[in-house]
Formats: C-alpha cells, structure tokens, sequence
C-alpha cells in the first residue's frame, strides 16, 4: 500500500473514491470550494432526503456523480462542527476505512485536512489519519497469516488545499509511516507464542535489524556465561528454572551526527518470553497472557525500526532483557539471597516479583555506555494494572526534565503516561532482615515499590521507568498487544533530535 499526500483539483483527480466529510446540519468541509453546483446539488439530494445526517462515523456511498472524474465519492460523518478532537478524527477514518475495504475498493483520496481539529494542524492531522488506517489493518493480526491478506487498496492519499503544506505533509507522512512500522513490529513480536518467542528468539530477531540496518545497526548479545561472568547473578536467577537460557540483546544505533557531543540514550525492555510466576506460580487463569510480558523488549524492538527508518541524528542502546521464568529443579526460590551485578543483595521473597531482577542488572550493566537519558520500559507490576487501568501508562523518574519530556511526548501523540511518585517511604517498604532489599514491598502500593527498587540501581544517571502492565496488550475477544509504547517513544526521540 502506497501514501501520497496531493493538491489537485479534487473534481479532476482520477481516482476509486473521494472521502469527504459533512458535517451534523449538512455542511461540506470542503466540497463547497472543490466542487461545481451539479456535483453538491446531486450530493444535496441524498442529505436532503435524509440518507445522512452527519453524525461522526456515518457513511454514504455515491456513485455516478456528475462532472468529477473519481468514480466515487464517500460522504462520512464529522459531527458537529468546532467541537472535533483528534479522537473523533481517528474514528472518521477508521469508520471510512472499514466501508472502502469492504467494497475493495483500490485508490482512495482522503478529503478531510480542512476539517478543524482542537489543536491539530495539518502535520498531526495526517500522523492521526494513518495512525488509524494502520490501526485498522493490524488490528486482527494473527500468527501465521499474512497482514496484507485481507487488504485490496493499493494507494490512499491526502488532499492538502495549499501547496506551501506539502513539505509539512509529507514530513508527517514519513514520520506517521515510518513510527506505524514500529508499532507492528512490537505487536507482531508481541502476539507470538511463548514456545515460538523464547529469549534467544528475541535475539536472533534483533539480529536481522543488524542485517536490515547495516551500518546503522549493530547487535551483540550477553549469554548465560557472560552474564555469570558479569556477576548478572539476580538476572541468571531468573532464568534458571528454564530450559530457554536468558539471553540480552544489545542493538546500537549509531545515527549520523552533526552535533559534535553526541547524546547516549539508552532504552531497556523487560523482555520475559514467559512468566509463569516461578516457585511463586501463578493462579492458571489468564496465564497465557504472560507471553505478553515481553511486551516492553518488543516496544525498545520496535522504536529501533523507528529511529532507523527516520535516520535519527541520536546514538541508542536498546536492550532486549530475554528470560523465562519457569518452576523447575533448578529454579531460584523464595528465600534465596542474590548478589546482584551491583554488589547490592536481594533477598527474594516472591519468585514471581522477576521483572525488577532482572532489570536491576541490566540497569547496572548499561553504566559503561555512560548514558545520557535511561528509560526502561517493562510490564512490572499487575498493581500500575490496578491503579491506571489500561488507558496510561505509569511514569516514575529521578529526574525532572526527563519526566517532562517524556510528559510533553504522551500528550502529542495520545501514548499516555501519567506520573507517580518515587519517595523514602516507599523504600522502607522495601527492607529485609538478611539482605540490602526484598524483592517485593510491604505496602500496597506495589507498582511504586517496584520502581522504587529499580531506582536503588539508577541513581547515577538520568533515569525513568514505563511500567506498561495496563497498557502493553488488550484481554478478551481482540485481544493482542497493542504496540504501546513505541509511539510515544519515538516521538520522544524525534523532539530530542530536535526535529521538532
Ligand atoms: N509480569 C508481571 C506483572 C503483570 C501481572 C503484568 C499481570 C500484567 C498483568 C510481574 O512479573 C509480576 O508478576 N508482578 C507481581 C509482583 C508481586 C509478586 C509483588 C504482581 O504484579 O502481582
Ligand atoms: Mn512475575
Ligand atoms: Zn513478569
């Protein structure tokens, strides 16, 4: 499927079908201009007649319309008019999208840039537009099926009304396309079976980035034995009780950079293929969604795709933290003591509080790319789950700025994160009579107590914490990971490219 953004004559360009919206009280959002009488007394006709009323989302097919070359035209539901939001714009689309495909119909011209969305100009406009087409398509991605199966369009495009927006236009494009190929790689890695998707699977996948992106990505990979040797030992813990050995993935993108002192982000993903919990197993229902929980390492996965295609001028170091948690003879258990790579011990009290083991090493061992900006990102605890629901994600973060910015990327792209403390009296939570921490809190406040354990091992730099337990993947009938959140990363690297 091809994008195009355009600024023809709308009655001259030959194509399937022309979007155009109406709004509720029968008023074009641009057919007036575009249009000569015949064609708006003939689409007139059918609102008159009351085939449309203009209420968002609802559609009518024409078709023989007089004077334009498109064979069609589909009218689609706006609302009322000044009260839209970029929410009620992804619904427009989505609702087209589903009426266009049914009839398979091939090219499509989208008419609807001169519809007023509250704060949205034409660049977020047409970044929400192809959001939704891609939404759309990938929803109902299955294993095994191809994504373009089902899909008979072969090009969509833009109508822009002034040329001096082409630039901008095509710049969302770009972005839009290029952040919307991230979001399906992490989804796609995502919905993968646990018996498919096992630590070392994540790293061959990322190895292919290397192949796809030579010169601009490079990946190596920490085993079990190197892990030892690093003295990984909470990491390795983990992972013991499986035959799938834990492997860490280190992809490095290096883009060109001009400016001369070059910023180290570092993003980190909990990448545990499954976890059942351990010797602390889990209850047996809805267990098979813990091959979600690999969620954060496909959305670092994805945001690489991100930064690759858009040349990011940024050096990054994803980490896929790949592990299983697994009961089995060699399995840690409640009441080991473990000395982390930091030299800190933990004394386990919950095999199933893994995630926060297994990224206190790799919080560790990413000191010696002197980073700038850590972000970690990890579907830590059921308990953000419980506080957020699935419609933010939990930010917490030792910094400021950091928090800010990455508050400034939620909001323009919709990702959304919200802030929750990090504060001493958490930490005592965290206190065990044999060793510098337990792994789990005393409190209820488990989603603030895990972070506050990955905080004891991030105090060097500049740090936050995604935790994306709500957020990452979608329970019941459609359900499937959501590809959260490579959006709001990528944006976040685009602002710190200063593309912005
Ligand atoms: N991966 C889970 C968190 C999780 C649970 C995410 C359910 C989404 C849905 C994590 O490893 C875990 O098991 N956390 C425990 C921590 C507890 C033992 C302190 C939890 O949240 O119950
Ligand atoms: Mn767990
Ligand atoms: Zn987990």
């Amino acid at each position: 499927m091809k994008f195009f953004i355009k600024n023809s004559l709308l009655r001259e360009e030959k194509t399937d079908c022309i979007v155009i919206g109406i709004f509720e009280f029968c008023e074009f959002t641009c057919a007036n201009n575009c249009f000569n009488e015949s064609v708006l007394s003939y689409i007139n006709n059918f609102i008159k007649k009351g085939d449309i009323q203009g209420k968002i989302g609802q559609t009518l097919l024409l078709y023989n319309i007089p004077n334009i070359v498109s064979e069609r035209i589909l009218l689609v539901g706006c609302g009322k008019k000044d009260s839209l939001n970029r929410y009620d714009l992804s619904k427009i689309v989505e609702k087209s999208m589903r009426i266009l495909n049914k009839f398979s119909i091939k090219n499509i011209l989208f008419s609807l840039m001169e519809i007023n969305i509250e704060n949205c100009d034409i660049y977020w406009s047409i970044r929400t537009m192809v959001n939704a087409i891609n939404k759309y398509f990938y929803k109902n991605f299955k294993i095994n099926t191809s994504l373009e199966k089902d899909i008979y369009l072969y090009s969509i495009s833009f109508h822009i009304m002034e040329k001096k927006y082409f630039h901008i236009a095509n710049n969302a494009l770009k972005h839009a396309l290029a952040i919307n190929s991230g979001i399906t790689a992490a989804k796609k890695l995502g919905n993968l079976p646990p018996n498919i998707c096992n630590p070392l699977y994540l790293f061959l996948q990322a190895q292919k980035l290397s192949e796809k992106y030579k010169g601009k990505i490079d990946v190596t990979s920490i085993d079990i034995k190197e892990m030892h040797d690093l003295g990984m030992n909470a990491y390795v813990a983990v992972g013991s009780g499986s035959k799938n050995k834990p492997y860490m993935s280190v992809i490095k993108y290096s883009g060109k950079n001009t400016i001369k002192q070059e910023k180290v982000i570092v993003l980190i993903g909990k990448g545990l293929t499954f976890d059942s919990g351990g010797i602390s197993i889990k209850p047996s229902k809805n267990m098979n969604e813990m091959k979600y929980d690999m969620c954060g390492a496909a959305a670092v996965y994805g945001t690489l795709i991100v930064a690759a295609k858009l040349n990011l001028p940024l050096t990054i170091i994803g980490i896929l933290a790949g592990c299983e948690n697994m009961p089995g003879g060699n399995a840690f258990r409640p009441g080991d003591i473990l000395t982390t790579m930091s030299g800190k011990t933990v004394e386990i009290l919950n095999t199933d509080a893994e995630g926060r083991l297994v990224l206190c090493d790799v919080l560790t061992f990413i000191k010696r790319f002197s980073p700038d900006i850590v972000i970690d990102i990890a579907t830590l605890t059921g308990a953000c789950a419980v506080a957020l629901g699935s419609h933010f994600s939990g930010l917490f973060s030792n910094d400021e700025k950091l928090a800010y910015d990455l508050e400034k990327s939620s909001q323009q792209t919709n990702d959304k994160i919200w802030r929750l403390p990090l504060s001493s009296e958490y930490e005592k939570e965290l206190n065990s009579s044999f060793a510098d921490f337990s792994n789990v809190g005393k409190g209820k406040a488990g989603a603030i107590t895990a972070a506050c354990f990955l905080s004891q091992f991030s105090k060097e730099y500049t740090w936050a914490h995604l935790d994306i337990a709500g957020t990452a993947w979608e329970s019941g009938n459609n359900q499937g990971a959501t590809g959260r959140p490579v959006e709001l990363l990528s944006q976040f690297l685009l602002n710190e490219s200063n593309f912005f």
